[in-house]
């Protein structure tokens, strides 16, 4: 029983989708979970309490106050008594409360109160999910660390076809499960994550940059944070978001800026993993007012370096601090990589090789290799980003079962 002992709040609001609640609850019951539902006033519209506490055990909390004897449901022992939220089916007008903390309800302050982390998934009509107030209080909640589940397509209940229903009670069971099965080996770890690329300021209105789409780095930072790690994630312009309450993230726009706040931030750090594309040049100069076309036919920039960031923490680093590199190689990969682990005093490289189909800028997946300073070398196949994250923290940080020996 894959979520045995496991404490889990539901909530339910006003959604049609409401029915398939009973089947979730039924199923993480199934699982070995305790569930311990929280409903809306309108939730109770749409599936009874009585149906639910049937299924859990327990009744229902809906109310502030229990009718019959005025005694006070407690949201906060529920904040603490839980290993997880779920609020499924989420409505467009539960995520906007939560968003904004308009708590005038059981659910949002049991939210409000929550010590565990939370998971959403919504159920509304197409063109309310995709209304832009909708996806607006949705992207609230991700930077928040709240994490959603997706919704499907499909027939919605207004008979419209699109996304909006609810994610099938088995899918989000299948999540959830798949939550509590990451190990929480990175506990008490401060890791900093440089990821996409940098912008180096040619005038006002033109930069210098690169295809970097910070996507390797986020997933990396995600998986640290999931396993149980604070990370720094400092990073150069993307329009990714960073989904997970243990992730502190800084943005930079140039090298030198990152630089500042990696220099600063390493000595506390157990570990760098540093994927960022950092431009190596900058404009000597940056021009105050717009470069103007003019006669010449040709207009020349002067580059000057960039510190590395890379060189400058091996050279910081202490015994007891990792640093795990990037590559990005266009030919004789391995022998540059193995130069660049060297150079800069890194404990691991992954080396990603533009050759390969699929790997290195803006795509979701990436093949990489791994090659340790003891001079061993693994080789993965074309796999997500996401997967690929955990690859690499299973080799860095030594909980895998394909891990050097
Ligand atoms: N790096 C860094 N700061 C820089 C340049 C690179 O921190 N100014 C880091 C990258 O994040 C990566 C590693 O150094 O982890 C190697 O980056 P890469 O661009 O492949 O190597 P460079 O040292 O820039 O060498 P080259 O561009 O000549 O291949």
């Amino acid at each position: 029983m894959s979520l045995a002992g496991k404490h889990i709040v539901l909530g339910i609001t006003g959604s049609i989708a409401a029915y398939k609640s009973a089947t979730l609850t039924r199923l993480l019951i199934k699982k070995g979970a305790e569930v311990q539902i929280v409903i809306t006033p309108a939730g109770k519209e749409f599936i009874t309490p009585i149906t639910l506490s049937a299924l859990t055990g327990k009744p229902v909390i809906s109310e502030f106050f229990a009718a019959g004897d005025g005694t006070w449901h407690s949201h906060v022992d529920l904040g603490l008594w839980a290993d997880l939220m779920i609020v499924a089916p989420a409505t467009a007008s539960t995520i906007g409360k939560m968003a904004h903390g308009i708590a005038d309800n059981m659910l949002i302050t049991t939210y409000l109160s929550m010590k565990a982390p939370v998971f959403v998934a919504p159920a509304m009509d197409l063109d309310m999910y995709r209304h832009i107030s909708t996806q607006r209080n949705i992207e609230i909640l991700r930077k928040d660390g709240v994490q959603l589940i997706d919704p499907a397509e499909g027939e919605l209940a207004s008979h419209l076809e699109g996304k909006g229903r609810m994610e099938e009670p088995e899918n989000i069971v299948a999540v959830l499960e798949q939550f509590f099965a990451t190990p929480n080996d990175l506990t008490h770890q401060n890791i900093l994550i440089t990821a996409g690329p940098t912008y180096e300021r040619i005038d006002p209105v033109r930069f210098i940059g690169n295809f970097s789409s910070g996507k390797m780095g986020f997933a990396l930072a995600v998986e640290c944070a999931s396993r149980g790690a604070e990370v720094l994630l400092i990073t150069g312009p993307t329009a990714l978001s960073a989904s997970h309450p243990n992730i502190r993230r800084v943005d930079v726009e140039s090298a030198r800026e990152m630089f500042d706040i990696a220099v600063k931030a390493f000595p506390g750090m157990d570990a760098a993993i540093l994927s960022a594309a950092v431009a190596d040049y900058r404009p000597q100069q940056t021009v105050a007012e717009k470069i103007k076309r003019n006669e010449q036919e040709q207009i020349t920039l002067t580059l000057t370096p960039n510190p590395d960031i890379a060189a400058t923490l091996g050279k910081m680093k202490k015994p007891g601090q990792k640093i795990i590199g990037f590559a990005l190689e266009t030919n004789d990969e391995e022998s540059h990589a193995i130069k660049k682990l060297e150079k800069k005093n890194f404990d691991y490289i992954v080396l990603n090789s533009l050759q390969d189909k699929g790997a290195g800028f803006g795509h979701d997946t990436n093949k990489v290799t791994m090659l340790s300073r003891s001079g061993m070398k693994l080789s993965f196949e074309l796999k997500t980003k996401k997967e690929v994250a955990k690859d690499i923290v299973d080799i860095a940080f030594g909980s895998s079962s394909n891990r050097f020996t």
